[in-house]
């Protein structure tokens, strides 16, 4: 056998979806931080994080759970401000990434982060509620289903508890092949990735119908609403200078949560509340 057919078949293997259909992102940790975050589009999405998450939760130093945590970005912004995080996520290579970061690049206090191995839908074997905050950014889009995804975080979640829930949104991924000519793709409704190999768009976009829908079955309250890069994935010409770029994140963050800008923003970031027990 050569050297190099273990690691090809590992790398093969490592591509397709769970049995659950859920794409866990091992082998893609280095194309996701190349492509994504090293990118001017991760930037953005960064920026607007920081801007939005401060306006959009009530934060108190409560603690966080962090589902499907990918390089962990997230968790690394939570525990910086004071919060104690469990960053959650089944891809050994993701996590192996986050914590190497987080140790060589950033100065976290001791144990800010607990780490764990797992999937979303075994989590409340894992680390049952009451959580009181819970991220979920950018995860629901790559599960084979997303609707029952929402109830089990539902489920962890404390009376009063937020959730801070962002998905890719269907409407902006047809609105986006629209803009770039793939006409016969979006008359058709083929959007969805297939998962396999190392593309990234993802099997199941989601609509603001759907996550409005969801909630309501699972008793959460839609508290804000916004959209990430409402603009960005539109533009005919990228920002060619510092300059340019600064003002398209100054208009990013003007019309993020105006109406119908935000619809079409290419992830939609919601804060959801589970009602109080009322006696
Ligand atoms: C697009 S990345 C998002 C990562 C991070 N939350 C962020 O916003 O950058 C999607 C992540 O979901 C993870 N994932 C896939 N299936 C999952 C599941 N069933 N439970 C939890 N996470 C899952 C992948 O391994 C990947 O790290």
């Amino acid at each position: 056998m050569h050297p190099n057919d273990k690691l090809i078949n590992a790398e093969f293997k490592s591509y397709q979806l769970t049995q659950a259909g859920d794409r866990y992102f091992d082998g893609l940790a280095d194309k996701f931080s190349r492509s994504l975050y090293q990118a001017p589009r991760g930037e953005l999405r960064l920026a607007m994080l920081d801007y939005l998450l401060p306006q959009m939760l009530t934060l108190s130093h409560q603690k966080v759970l962090d589902v499907g945590g990918g390089l962990g970005q997230q968790a690394a912004w939570f525990a910086e401000r004071g919060h104690r995080v469990t960053m959650a996520e089944p891809s050994a290579d993701m996590l192996n990434y986050a914590k190497t970061w987080h140790r060589d690049a950033k100065t976290l206090p001791e144990e800010a982060i607990t780490y764990l191995q797992a999937p979303l839908q075994q989590l409340t074997q894992h680390v049952p509620g009451s959580w009181p905050l819970i991220t979920c950014h950018a995860v629901l889009e790559w599960l084979g289903d997303p609707q029952a995804a929402l109830a089990t975080l539902s489920d962890l979640l404390a009376p009063g508890g937020q959730l801070s829930l962002m998905v890719f949104n269907r409407d902006a991924l047809r609105f986006s092949n629209v803009v770039k000519g793939n006409l016969e793709k979006a008359l058709s409704d083929r959007l969805a990735g297939k998962g396999k190999r190392q593309r990234l768009t993802p099997i199941s976009p989601v609509s603001h119908a759907e996550i409005e829908q969801w909630s309501a079955d699972n008793g959460l309250v839609i508290d804000a609403v916004a959209g990430i890069r409402v603009f960005q994935d539109y533009l005919r010409h990228s920002p060619a200078t510092p300059a340019e770029t600064e003002t398209l994140l100054a208009l990013e963050k003007q019309y993020c949560r105006y109406d119908p800008h935000w619809r079409l923003g290419r992830y939609l970031l919601y804060t959801l509340i589970k009602p109080e027990i009322v006696e």
